[in-house]
């Protein structure tokens, strides 16, 4: 289930890699982490990681633990129905690469299936139900990265999942807030209300929500490997449901899915900053190339807070136009890399930046949904194997069906491509003919786990939050440039622009009422946000000391784990945040 055709076959570590490994670490003299170290956006799921690494997994059976328990216990956020990148480092030979577990259009999908008899988007259509869903590369990617770069079989990563599905889990604040707030689309799938409500209703605190029939399917999984979900009766069963309920799924959708293996976006920037970050479909890494290799001519660091922000939303808004603009499945069409990716052009368009005012974004400004889902987990062992993934079913509960008894809630990625030219989605964001719906297309994405380098320090990080994905993980970059310690990067206040609306989009108390009124006195519209947004999970490593630390976001219900065998030290989402 994987297609190598655009990055070199990886594969297990080879037998000399040990002695490549010894070489490499003598030469650049790197101490081991001290502990290894987890986060993610739940705690249970960040001990089925622990769980797996101390069975004598490495990150990378972690990183297949950690999404499958996500799956179970933060179905709002992500599942076997949905889809995601895993950025991997190995330590062994330093092979870097991403997979591609994105998920698909289906083969019937067309460019105007959301439009209505007049060429209007239908209100909806991309986002409830399973019309809205793409075919999922979560299964297929967890069974290829257990297989090409585990230590365990896949069955053994998937044991703790399997468990939580079963057994159960106690429903938290989050999974209510998010039930709250896709009530109407849970209750129209039976299925889904059934698996994830109680009588109709969203489950009180505490209650301990079992998913057997997602047991199930993982169970087939686990035993099967990609092919029992995506040919036989899962995938039938998949499909009957799909069809049943007005999808356009086949059979054939299923097992033609592959995984793919690409190229990460790497950056090299003078003071020996590396940056590594989600390639195609995501437009995660190159827009955080552009934006730093704008932010290298005309640096950030000296200046007042108003001019900080008014240059960091400059940036921000070329290179979201860039992603409006010009990107989409490389796969299906041309995508200018090397243009957008020249540091004479970046320097070009930094320079037309007038620091006394705003440039305006020429078209109208579009209302942005406020989706806290997706989720992001960063992973680091002892042997400094790293994994940076964020997973998505797109808005809370994916579409909000799921398919019959296999208790695999869909996505509505859907959205993510462009319905129309010029409309926005759900985040706002509006696209081009070169995020288009068609057939066996991956949709543009903005998730964008990554591996910032400064010197000897490695900063593992990334955050859901649509959109505002990239600017968030580009405001922890140019924090971790500051050297901030891990608690500080995921708690700092944010703020963001995406080119169109043309507004800057703050958290609340992020910035000071003076730089909010500077800046529209500058010609910035502002939107101050009543909520906050993102939940970043960060974790730290200084080759030169072998230290390791990790945080989550104070945002969500995160938690981070350091442990090495005999100690553990378990650090919640509790730090306070902090202004940027
Ligand atoms: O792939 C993407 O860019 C979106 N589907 C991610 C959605 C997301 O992060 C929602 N979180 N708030």
């Amino acid at each position: 289930m994987v297609d190598h055709g655009r990055r070199p076959v990886s594969r297990k570590a080879p037998w000399w890699s040990l002695f490549v490994f010894c070489v490499l670490a003598a030469t650049a003299s790197a101490v081991p982490p001290r502990n290894h170290a987890i986060v993610s956006a739940h705690p249970l799921a960040s001990e089925a990681g622990r769980l797996v690494i101390e069975a004598g997994g490495n990150a990378f059976d972690a990183a297949v633990a950690v999404s499958a328990a996500l799956a179970v216990v933060e179905p709002y956020g992500s599942g076997l129905g949905g889809g995601g990148f895993w950025l991997l480092h190995r330590a062994a030979d330093r092979f870097e690469v991403m997979i591609d577990g994105r998920e698909r259009a289906p083969a019937a999908a067309t460019a105007d299936m959301y439009l209505d008899a007049n060429g209007q988007v239908v209100d909806r259509a991309s986002i409830d139900g399973p019309l809205a869903a793409g075919i999922p590369g979560v299964p297929a990617a967890l069974a290829h990265i257990a297989e090409n770069y585990g230590r365990l079989p896949l069955a053994m990563s998937l044991q703790p999942a399997i468990i939580l599905a079963r057994d159960g889990f106690p429903v938290d604040a989050e999974y209510r807030r998010m039930a709250e707030w896709r009530i109407d689309a849970l209750r129209a799938s039976p299925a889904a209300a059934q698996q994830l409500l109680v009588d109709g209703e969203v489950p009180p605190l505490g209650h301990r929500l079992r998913q057997p029939t997602l047991a199930a399917t993982l169970q087939a999984l686990a035993g099967g490997g990609a092919a029992a979900f995506y040919a036989g009766d899962v995938a039938q069963r998949l499909v009957d449901a799909v069809r049943a309920a007005g999808g356009i799924w086949s059979l054939d959708d299923l097992r033609d899915y592959r995984v793919v293996e690409r190229a990460p976006v790497e950056l090299r920037l003078p003071g020996n900053r590396r940056l590594l970050s989600a390639s195609l479909p995501s437009s995660g890494g190159v827009l955080l190339a552009e934006m730093l290799m704008m932010l290298d001519q005309r640096p950030s660091v000296e200046l007042d807070a108003a001019d900080r922000v008014h240059l960091l939303v400059e940036v921000m808004r070329r290179a979201y136009a860039d992603r409006a603009r010009f990107l989409g499945d490389s796969d299906h069409v041309h995508v200018p890399l090397a243009q957008l990716l020249n540091r004479g052009r970046a320097q070009r368009r930094v320079q037309q930046i007038d620091m006394h005012r705003a440039t305006p974004s020429t078209r109208a400004a579009l209302d942005v949904g406020e989706g806290q889902d997706t989720t992001h987990f960063s992973i680091l062992d002892r042997e400094g194997n790293r994994v940076a993934a964020t997973l998505s079913i797109n808005y809370p509960f994916g579409s909000g069906f799921v398919a019959g008894n296999t208790g695999v809630l869909l996505n509505d990625e859907m959205d993510d491509f462009s319905a129309k030219p010029g409309v926005a989605n759900v985040y706002g964001l509006v696209g081009n003919d070169a995020n288009a719906i068609a057939p066996g297309k991956r949709m543009l994405s903005s998730m964008s786990p990554t591996f910032y380098e400064v010197g000897d320090v490695v900063t593992i990080l990334g955050t859901p939050g649509g959109s505002r994905i990239i600017s968030m993980v580009l405001q922890g970059i140019l924090a971790a440039d500051g050297g901030e310690p891990v608690s500080t990067i995921v708690a700092r206040g944010r703020f963001h622009h995406q080119y169109l609306p043309d507004r800057i989009d703050i958290e609340p108390d992020a910035l000071d009422a003076a730089v909010v009124e500077e800046l529209q006195r500058r010609g910035h519209a502002i939107r101050q946000l009543d909520r906050p947004y993102g939940n970043m999970q960060v974790v730290r490593w200084d080759l030169a000391s072998g230290a390791v630390d990790a945080a989550a976001d104070p945002r969500g219900i995160g938690q981070a784990i350091l442990f090495d065998g005999a100690r553990r030290q378990v650090i919640g989402a509790a730090a306070r945040r902090q202004a940027p």
